[in-house]
């Protein structure tokens, strides 16, 4: 058994919360916001305390936090407090060293357009520019900020409704949804760490049936007490719904030479080779052979 560290926030400083809560609540997708003051100055900052909380309504959220150093406020906070508007420009592998650019500290007044070389373009129902380089825009009206105290590391919700969203036609694919390749999005992790959601990174996990998965519980004792198959294999087998035929399980042991091998073996050395084999299967995806293989 594992000896946990177990910390109570109430005794450990922000900066160490922080870096358990931020290292382990991740990756998060990053609201690259745009806003404006009473007077027009736009401002410009990123912001990975956000994600979406309801599709119809479409709201999402995001949080400008009270500085841990000093307890001063977010001049992104200020800004929505003043005109309740903000534009949520999503963060692709492309922009992000100039969107980490423009987190720096500027004055307030300060335009991070300009300090990070990205594009404004005008937006039509608000008045804070959308990101020309963002794959997409969502243009939201301010519906409710919620202060969640008055400390250094205190956050702030933006309770946002999202009323228009711009998509950049080159990251659909050829049935006009967004396409995770192409749109090659980045989160951040603790620390300066961030990942990009691409490539190898990316991997497909298929909703569970929806008729009902055996479940983990249900499977036979030496399968579910394995100690070759991995939580993920158990996970993938308990999704199935009905193991199959005994007729099915002879004519593919007749058809696999190396099964027919396999199954010479005695004792431990069985169960290690065939659960091995259908490991091997399950990594494939293939779920019906990985069972057959067990119940040989
Ligand atoms: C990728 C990224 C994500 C960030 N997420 C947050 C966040 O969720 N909350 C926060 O208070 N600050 C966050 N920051 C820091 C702010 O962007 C930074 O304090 C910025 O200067 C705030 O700008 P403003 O005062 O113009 O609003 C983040 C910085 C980066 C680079």
């Amino acid at each position: 058994m594992e000896t946990y560290r177990t910390y109570k926030p109430d005794e450990i400083g922000a900066a160490e919360l922080q870096n358990i809560m931020q290292g382990s609540i991740a990756p998060r997708p990053i609201c690259f916001a745009s806003t404006i003051d009473k007077a027009g100055n736009i401002n410009l900052s990123p912001f990975s305390f956000f994600n979406m909380f309801s599709t119809k309504p479409p709201i999402v959220i995001f949080s400008p936090a009270r500085r841990v150093r000093d307890n001063t406020t977010k001049h992104s906070l200020e800004n929505v407090l003043e005109v309740p508007e903000v534009c949520i420009n999503i963060v692709n592998y492309a922009m992000i060293q100039q969107v980490s650019l423009s987190s720096t500290e500027y004055a307030k007044g300060v335009n991070e357009f300009v300090k990070s070389g990205l594009t404004p373009i005008q937006s039509t129902l608000i008045q804070p520019p959308r990101v020309k380089e963002s794959p997409v825009q969502m243009e939201c009206v301010v519906n409710q900020v919620v202060q969640l105290g008055n400390t250094g590391g205190a956050g702030n919700l933006i309770i946002c409704e999202v009323k228009l969203i711009h998509v950049n036609p080159n990251i659909l694919n050829a049935v006009g949804k967004i396409d995770q390749q192409k749109i090659d999005l980045v989160a951040r992790l603790g620390g300066d760490c961030y990942v990009r959601a691409n490539g190898d990174a990316l991997f497909e996990v298929p909703k569970p049936l929806t008729t009902l998965g055996m479940g983990v519980d249900a499977l036979p004792d030496e399968i579910r007490n394995s100690k070759y198959l991995t939580g993920n294999d158990l996970g993938m087998l308990g999704n199935t719904e009905r193991l199959p035929e005994q007729t099915d399980i002879d004519v593919y042991k007749r058809m696999n030479k190396n099964l027919t091998e396999i199954l010479q073996l005695k004792g431990d050395e069985l169960v290690k080779a065939k659960h091995l084999m259908a490991q091997s299967l399950l990594i494939n995806k293939d779920v019906e052979s990985a069972w057959k293989v067990l119940l040989s």
